[in-house]
Formats: structure tokens, C-alpha cells, sequence
């Protein structure tokens, strides 16, 4: 009985820990090494000012990768690396439609582009045209 109850008690803590890492750990707690480089290099860059240090700002990352997205030319491109890497590599080519503010130029290098693609392709389930 005793041992039954003691047991109980000192399992919640455990329990409530566990639970509270696993909400509080935000992205870092599933995300590969890859894509956990992708977005720590995201946040010291700035890009996190608009895209959100989750990938869920004003420009969200989140469910981006295989979406398809509207250009301000009025095509449609499918969000693939290669779009990804323009994206970054060039903010001013395959500009989305729709948004107020432009994506400025950034410093990074093909590296760093590699991983933060890596975390965006981790922050979005592919999706298809509607
Ligand atoms: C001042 C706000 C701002 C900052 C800072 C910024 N971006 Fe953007 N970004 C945008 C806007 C607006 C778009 C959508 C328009 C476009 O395609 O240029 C965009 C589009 C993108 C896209 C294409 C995704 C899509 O849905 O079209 C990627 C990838 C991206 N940004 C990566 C980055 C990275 C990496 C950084 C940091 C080095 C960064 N951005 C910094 C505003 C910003």
C-alpha cells in the first residue's frame, strides 16, 4: 500500500519535468543537428525578425517546403530547395506576392544557406496546390 503510494508521488515530478522540456524545449528538441544549426544561424542573422524565431513569423517557414506560392509576377513556383536557395541567395528574384516589406540582402554563405534550407524543409510537411 505504502510503497504503492509513495511511488505515485514521487513519479509526478518526473513526469512534470519531462512534460514541461518537451514544451518549453520549443523546435530544439526534435530537430536534427542540421536544421538545429539552420535555425540557430536563422535567429543570429536576423532573419528571425520577420520569418519568427519558429519559423511562424510574418513570413512563416512553417508548412512552406512542397507548398506551392504565388510570385508578384502572378506565376506559381512549388517551395523546393532550388526556389529556397534563390530565396536567400537572392532576395530580389522570385519575389512572393503579397507582402509590404522586401527580404534584404544578407551575408551568408552557401553553407549557412544549406542549413537554414535544412531547417525550413524540417519546419514544413509537404504540402500540394490547392
Ligand atoms: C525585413 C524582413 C525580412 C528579413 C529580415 C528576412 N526576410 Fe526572408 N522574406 C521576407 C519577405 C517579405 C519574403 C517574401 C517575399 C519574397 O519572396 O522576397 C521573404 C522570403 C523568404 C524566403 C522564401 C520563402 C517564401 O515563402 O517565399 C526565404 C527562404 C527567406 N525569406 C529566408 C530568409 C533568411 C534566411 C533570412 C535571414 C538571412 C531572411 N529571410 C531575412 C522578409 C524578410
Amino acid at each position: 500500500m505504502w510503497t504503492g503510494r509513495l511511488i505515485v508521488v514521487l513519479g509526478l515530478p518526473v513526469v512534470s519535468s519531462a512534460v514541461l522540456a518537451a514544451a518549453c524545449g520549443s523546435e530544439d528538441a526534435v530537430l536534427a543537428p542540421d536544421a538545429r544549426e539552420g535555425r540557430r544561424i536563422a535567429i543570429s542573422a536576423g532573419c528571425a525578425g520577420c520569418h519568427g524565431a519558429d519559423g511562424e513569423g510574418g513570413v512563416a517557414w512553417v508548412g512552406t517546403f512542397g507548398a506551392g506560392v504565388e510570385l508578384d509576377d502572378g506565376s506559381r513556383v512549388v517551395v523546393d530547395r532550388d526556389y529556397l536557395v534563390r530565396a536567400i541567395a537572392e532576395p530580389d528574384v522570385d519575389v512572393a506576392a503579397g507582402y509590404d516589406v522586401a527580404m534584404p540582402d544578407n551575408g551568408l554563405d552557401d553553407e549557412e544557406i544549406g542549413r537554414v534550407i535544412d531547417y525550413i524543409v524540417a519546419l514544413g510537411p509537404e504540402t500540394t496546390f490547392s
